[in-house]
């Protein structure tokens, strides 16, 4: 638990683990198998790819890499632009710093806070090269109308799916439904392979192999002069005074390590037996917190659409403007019930960085707007009690019904 300061703490830890990830660490520190890049990993990325139905899955040490490694093979040009959601967490664009690309910021849906495909296809011009989104809070985007809009003009999605995982849209699972998609296992995701960890998962085979050189800092063409070899290497590989005695490789793509640790990877196995359950956890909180909400018509919980289960990775639910009670002042309410209160995402557009690259305030006015005024998120991990719930349920329902009463009040006066 983050804190002992709230009866009701918003925790750092997503999901829960137990005798058998503790097992599973033990048995991989006391086998004389390599830590790094063995089997856990291989069962882990090969149970994960079936579980998402996707081709490829290829484990990472954060969803922060996964999704600098995923970016990296849209293969950006000077010019290109990239059209991509506010309203997520700062590390899904991130990647997009580095590249001398232009940023279009979409808007979100007011219901969802998903990329609008409406405002997504406004944005699309012949420079356009992909379209980055996040599930948010683990509500998958409306991937029927966004992938209809990249296929028809050639473009490429990436989801983010950090919030997603244990979800479905429509029966599939996201992490299957663009081109490529990058989740988290930090500790306060729904999984998690020991406090860090990621995922990239792609349908193509010259990706799988391509994020496979880059994580594991392998060359992709090789030039080698060992000792022993038959011909002997050119005099500027010699060391001084000995035999040249290291393998020489040419890499074409700049590599870097970020091979997910074995431990880590027999943990995420274990936990992905869990996901179920952890899901189902957090969706019974979501349901007691959503019977309080239902009985205020000024409060609105996000939306799941038809066909939508929702991971619940956050709990989210808006203040409406005629409320009575402001958006701020129920957080502060809350805060005093002793309920440790958490607001997900301020619009990314509006972060110094992008703002340095002209963003401004404007731009994305749903998503502004919600950011300012109505939107709300409740914690609602799997690591709760009951005792959590029940203290969280009242003090939303004390909280909203204070309001509830002195709206009536005004409107008798
Ligand atoms: C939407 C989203 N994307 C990416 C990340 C980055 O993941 P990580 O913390 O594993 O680097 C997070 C998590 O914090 C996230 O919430």
């Amino acid at each position: 638990m983050s804190t002992d300061r709230y009866l009701v703490p918003y925790p750092g830890r997503g999901s829960i683990l137990g005798a058998a990830e503790a097992a599973a660490v033990s048995a991989a520190l006391e086998s004389d198998q390599p830590l790094s890049a063995g089997t856990h990993r291989e069962a882990f990325e090969r149970r994960f790819a079936e579980l998402t139905g996707v081709r490829h899955a290829l484990s990472v040490t954060s969803g922060t890499v996964a999704l600098q490694l995923g970016i990296s093979l849209l293969d950006l040009q000077p010019g290109d632009e990239v059209i991509a959601t506010p309203q997520t967490y700062k590390a899904t664009l991130q990647p997009l710093l580095e590249y001398p690309v232009r940023v279009r910021f979409c808007d979100v849906d007011a219901r969802t806070l998903n990329a609008d495909p409406a405002s997504v296809e406004s944005l699309i011009t012949p420079r356009t090269r992909a379209i980055l989104l996040v599930h948010y809070g683990g509500v998958t985007a409306d991937m029927d109308a966004i992938m209809r809009i990249a296929r028809e003009h050639g473009v490429l999605v990436l989801e983010d799916c950090a919030h997603a995982l244990g979800g479905s849209y429509h029966g599939r699972r996201p992490g299957s439904l663009a081109d490529i998609a990058c989740f988290s296992f930090h500790s306060s995701k729904n999984i998690t392979t020991l406090g860090e960890g990621g995922m990239v998962t792609v349908h193509r085979d010259d990706w799988a192999h391509r994020l496979d050189l880059i994580r594991s800092n392998e060359s992709d063409s090789v030039y080698v002069r060992r000792v022993g070899a038959r011909q002997d290497p050119p005099g500027w590989m010699l060391h001084p005074g000995r035999a040249h005695s290291h393998d020489c490789a040419r890499i074409r793509h700049p590599g870097t390590n970020a091979v997910l640790s074995e431990p880590g990877a027999a943990v995420g196995l274990v936990q992905l037996d869990r996901l179920d359950h952890l899901i189902a956890r957090r969706r019974a909180i979501a349901a007691r917190i959503g019977e309080v909400l239902e009985r205020y018509p000024f409060v609105r919980m996000i939306a799941e659409p038809e066909g939508v289960v929702n991971a619940y990775h956050l709990y989210t639910f808006f203040v409406e403007p005629d409320a009575g009670i402001t958006r701020d002042q129920l957080v502060d309410r809350l805060e005093r019930q002793g309920v440790e209160m958490r607001l997900r995402y301020f619009p990314l557009h509006l972060l110094p960085e992008w703002r340095a690259r002209g963003h401004r305030p404007g731009e994305c006015p749903t998503a502004e707007r919600l950011w300012a005024r109505e939107q709300v998120n409740l914690p609602c991990q799997p690591v709760l009690s009951e005792r959590h719930v029940s203290h969280l349920v009242h003090a939303l329902d004390r909280v909203l019904s204070t309001a509830d009463t002195a709206n009536r009040a005004l409107a008798r006066a």
